[in-house]
């Protein structure tokens, strides 16, 4: 146990700072085994805040103070107060400059957070609350300063020195340093401040704004991975100018870094003109990347860039703010990977991942709304709920307003608070503001978790040619939320038929005046609705949720003949792959009772029928074909049931994938052969869609009892020249039962790519998700291997994280050997790297999901969590809420 229960921070609570910091000087000598970090800030008293004569609180973490003083009078250690997690200085005038002298350990910090080493690079990550760890400072998002930098640092070995802004001076000292100085002309919250220093070669191009600007784009990386940069830099680019043509945001200084590092955190952030991204999420090139590679480093990069905007020109108030500039910004990087590939595809992936992953927290104990009311640590709110349902809610603004009201809205916003930290509060009014539009009711997506059911149910009357559709929602009770009021759901529907959509016509609507669409919006604001359309001439099967107009589950009783209609003659592609995933999802139940009843494994002829006639559509995106053949995954089927077992779930999928490629060979031969090519790599959609499904076919060969794809599978792994396609092979190989090609797979992949780490997390990964019997021992001894190193996130990801979260039949072992494994983990990363510990702890906060013994057996580890002294803030608040009743 803790000796101090950490605090819970309210929203409610919020004050305007009573200081505020409008300079910030700091001046970095890099040493060896310690940094000094000088800072000079300019302070004065805020006049709005209500505490007019408060002492001066800088917070502040793991510094040796040095010396201070104040209008340069030394202050004495009588003057001054320091805590573990503040410096408190009681006497302070309203206006004066403090300068400050602390000592840090940049090569000891394994937190990755503040100023740390990574290999020989010197790196900084702020974000959230990591500035603390470099000076004191008045670290929150609105207190914004102007900075300048200058950092010094032994040449030979660390000739790169870069911060933010625009470098206006440096020299070279007579000791073998050399310095650079730094001055980024925008007002910014310290979480955006960022220093890097090492040896490091960079890729350069320029560009030109549409207004003429010239901007330098440099990626930064290590000698050997210079050859990896085109694909960020062609991507930042096209983002660039993407974000000019469709909102109007251009880049606002000469000089746009990128620097790639081995150890963080996260994917990347957005520090202002000095990015830092982790390397996995920048460094791309066929032979070593596979194509969700170069469409993550695609996305990342754009990302980043767009919070040049939506982030740090416009910035959060608090941390409750969070999702109003990741959510806005997740939105527009989707869009904008729309844009660049297939926006179907890109929608497709984007809901899977929500309905997996978002839904099922939003489900449990760490449940909160996008806007969360309170946190113990800002650092455990980086989630898919801020994250992927916060663009869903700006999703639904831009689709409640329409394109060009939607443009206006953003264009106010940016204007209007250019400069500000401001609210998701601020967002939605200046959409209300620029478009007319009430947003009331909607405004509750901000402050209510839980995932809405729509419960809809359908009649045909053939005598008044009506149909009616009877809509109902609820939302059931998360943490600290019981009663839900009715949400404003925009439910963009059609009526389907043998001959296409049904115009549309409501009774008793005054939109007759327009023509009847096809599609329309259906206003869900109410726990229940009605609406009937007028002149339907034949019996149509709905089409409910087009393109996933809401966060939302949505439950209309389909016969499985009208899923098979859905599937071939919706319009809308990703309500014909929802029809797939519905049927696939009644098969799979079905699998699982028959393998709990001990009966035979069969598979509805209906879902075999479906799946040849979509590999027999030749008018299909192949993309689209791969995504449809695709069965529900483990996890969704989990996320669907009220209590999941493992094993029957696991053993349903399995024989019914081996049914189908039993059923359907011929065509996925004809496919795998037909969709080999020897086209020099391309990231392309196109490319990238005929792949996924020479790959998808690949993958249901290599289920056949006769081996007969395994020479293939052998050939594309060792002759291919793309990472796409030889990872496909080596997974397929190492989860097929031929035991002495899986090792000789396992060897050979690693003797080609032991120099490249990136590649090597890929075998870690592909290793830790084999679902063969006994992946824990295999687990347990890479952990062991000279590659190994769990002090990287990348690689704790690719081995502990991959498998615990995602090898469900392997974690959920009936002895709690998967269980005990991870929490012994997590003790020892709770030591090290507090927010990856955190994080890893996910699979096992789910423990209500699953069958009684296992439920007893997760608590037993969670509870052995809790118990160890020198918890960190961040797993402590993640196993307390977890273990709350
Ligand atoms: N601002 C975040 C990075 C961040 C988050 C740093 C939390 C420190 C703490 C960045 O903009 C981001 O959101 N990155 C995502 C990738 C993005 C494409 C969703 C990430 O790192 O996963
Ligand atoms: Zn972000």
């Amino acid at each position: 146990m803790r000796d101090s229960l950490p605090k819970t921070i309210f929203l409610k609570d919020y004050q305007v700072p009573e200081f505020f910091i409008d300079t910030t000087d700091l001046h970095f000598t890099l040493n060896e085994d310690s940094a000094v970090v000088r800072a000079r800030l300019a302070i004065r008293r805020n006049s709005a805040s209500s505490s007019v004569a408060a002492e001066l609180h800088l917070m502040g973490q793991e510094l040796k103070l040095q010396s201070i003083a104040i209008d340069g009078q030394p202050l004495s250690k009588a003057d001054f107060e320091v805590t573990s997690e503040f410096l408190i200085i009681p006497n302070v005038p309203d206006e004066f400059i403090l300068e400050s002298v602390v000592e840090i350990l940049p090569h000891k910090n394994t937190s990755l957070e503040g100023l740390y080493k990574s290999s020989n690079l010197f790196c900084t990550q702020c974000e959230a609350e990591g500035f603390r760890k470099i000076t004191y400072f008045l670290d929150r998002p609105d207190v914004m300063s102007v900075y300048t930098t200058t950092i010094v640092a032994d040449r030979s070995k660390y000739p790169v020195l870069l911060s933010n802004g625009n470098n206006t001076e440096k020299g070279v000292n007579g000791d073998g340093t050399h310095w650079a100085r730094w001055e980024d002309p925008f007002r910014k919250p310290c979480y955006l401040f960022a220093l890097v220093a090492g040896d490091l070669e960079c890729v350069e191009k320029g560009y030109t704004t549409l207004s003429g600007k010239n901007v330098d784009l440099k990626i930064f990386v290590e000698a050997k991975d210079t050859d990896k940069c085109d694909h960020a830099m062609s991507s930042l680019i096209n983002a660039m100018r993407w974000d000019e043509e469709v909102y109007g945001r251009e880049y606002d200084l000469n000089i746009f870094n990128i620097v790639a590092v081995d150890d963080f955190n996260m994917g990347a952030m957005e520090n202002k003109s000095l990015n830092i991204f982790n390397t996995s999420c920048v460094l791309a090139k066929p032979e070593t990347t596979t194509d969700a590679g170069f469409q993550r480093v695609e996305g990342i990069v754009a990302h980043e860039y767009f919070h040049n905007w939506s982030g740090n020109r416009v910035t959060c108030r608090d941390w409750f703010q969070l999702s109003l500039k990741e959510g806005f910004t997740v939105f527009r990087d989707a869009e904008f990977s729309s844009d660049m590939g297939s926006r179907t595809v890109k929608r497709i992936e984007d809901v899977t991942l929500l309905r997996t992953v978002q839904f099922s927290e939003d489900a449990g104990p760490m449940a909160h709304p996008i806007r969360p009311d309170s946190f113990i640590e800002i650092s455990n709110f980086y989630t898919v709920t801020i994250y992927e349902k916060g663009a869903e809610i700006v999703r639904m603004i831009a689709h409640l307003l329409g394109e060009a009201d939607f443009r206006k809205g953003s264009d106010l916003y940016f204007d209007r608070h250019d400069g500000q930290a401001v609210t998701c509060e601020d967002f939605v009014k200046a959409m209300e503001d620029a478009s007319g539009k009430n947003l009331i009711q909607f405004r509750r997506w901000y402050s209510q978790a839980g995932t809405p059911l729509l419960t809809v149910s359908g009649s045909y009357d053939r005598d008044g040619r009506t149909y009616t559709l009877n809509v109902e929602q609820s939302c059931g009770p998360t943490p600290g939320q019981k009663e839900k009021e009715p949400f404003h759901i925009p439910l963009l529907m059609s009526l389907v038929s043998a001959s296409g959509e049904i115009p549309l016509n409501i009774l008793g609507s005054d939109d007759e005046a327009g023509r009847p669409r096809g599609e329309m919006v259906l206003d869900i604001t109410e726990s229940k609705q009605q609406f009937i359309f007028t002149d339907i001439p034949e019996e149509p099967v709905p089409s409910l949720l087009r393109g996933f107009s809401a966060p939302v589950k949505l439950s209309f009783d389909y016969s499985r003949d009208q899923l098979m209609f859905l599937i071939t003659h919706d319009t809308d592609g990703f309500c014909k792959w929802d029809a797939a995933q519905q049927l696939g999802v009644r098969v799979l139940n079905d699998m699982v009772s028959f393998y709990q009843n001990d009966e035979e494994m069969l598979v509805d002829q209906r879902l075999l029928d479906a799946y040849r006639a979509i590999l027999n559509d030749n008018d299909l995106d192949p993309a689209m074909v791969a995504l449809i053949l695709a069965l529900p995954s483990e996890a969704y089927i989990s996320e669907l049931s009220d209590e999941v077992d493992v094993l029957a779930i696991n053993a349903a999928r399995k024989s019914a994938r081996k049914i189908i490629a039993n059923e359907l060979q011929e065509d996925f031969w004809r496919i795998y052969k037909g969709h080999s090519n020897n086209l020099p790599y391309q990231p392309t959609c196109d490319q990238i869609a005929r792949r996924s499904l020479k790959n998808c076919a690949l993958d249901y060969l290599m289920l056949l009892e006769d081996g007969s794809a395994l020479e293939s599978c052998l050939a594309q792994f060792s002759t291919s020249s793309n990472m796409t396609d030889v990872l496909q092979a080596f997974i397929a190989i190492i989860n097929s039962p031929h035991k002495d090609k899986k090792q000789t797979a396992i060897g050979d992949f690693y003797d080609r790519w032991e120099n490249e780490p990136l590649v090597i997390n890929q075998w870690f990964m592909a290793q830790a998700l084999c679902s063969a019997t006994g992946t824990l021992d295999d687990v347990k001894k890479l952990m062991n291997h000279a590659a190994f190193d769990i002090t990287n996130p990348n690689k704790a990801r690719a081995l502990i994280g991959a498998f615990t979260s995602q090898n469900s039949v392997n974690f959920h072992q009936p002895d709690g050997s998967g269980y005990r494994f991870l929490a012994d983990q997590i003790i020892v990363l709770n030591e090290i790297n507090p927010q990856i510990a955190s994080r890893l702890l996910g699979p096992l906060t789910k423990w209500r999901k699953y069958l009684p013994s296992s439920q007893q057996l997760m608590k037993v580890e969670l509870n052995r969590i809790l118990a160890i002294s020198d918890l960190s803030k961040d797993v402590y608040e993640v196993v307390t809420k977890s273990l709350a009743v």
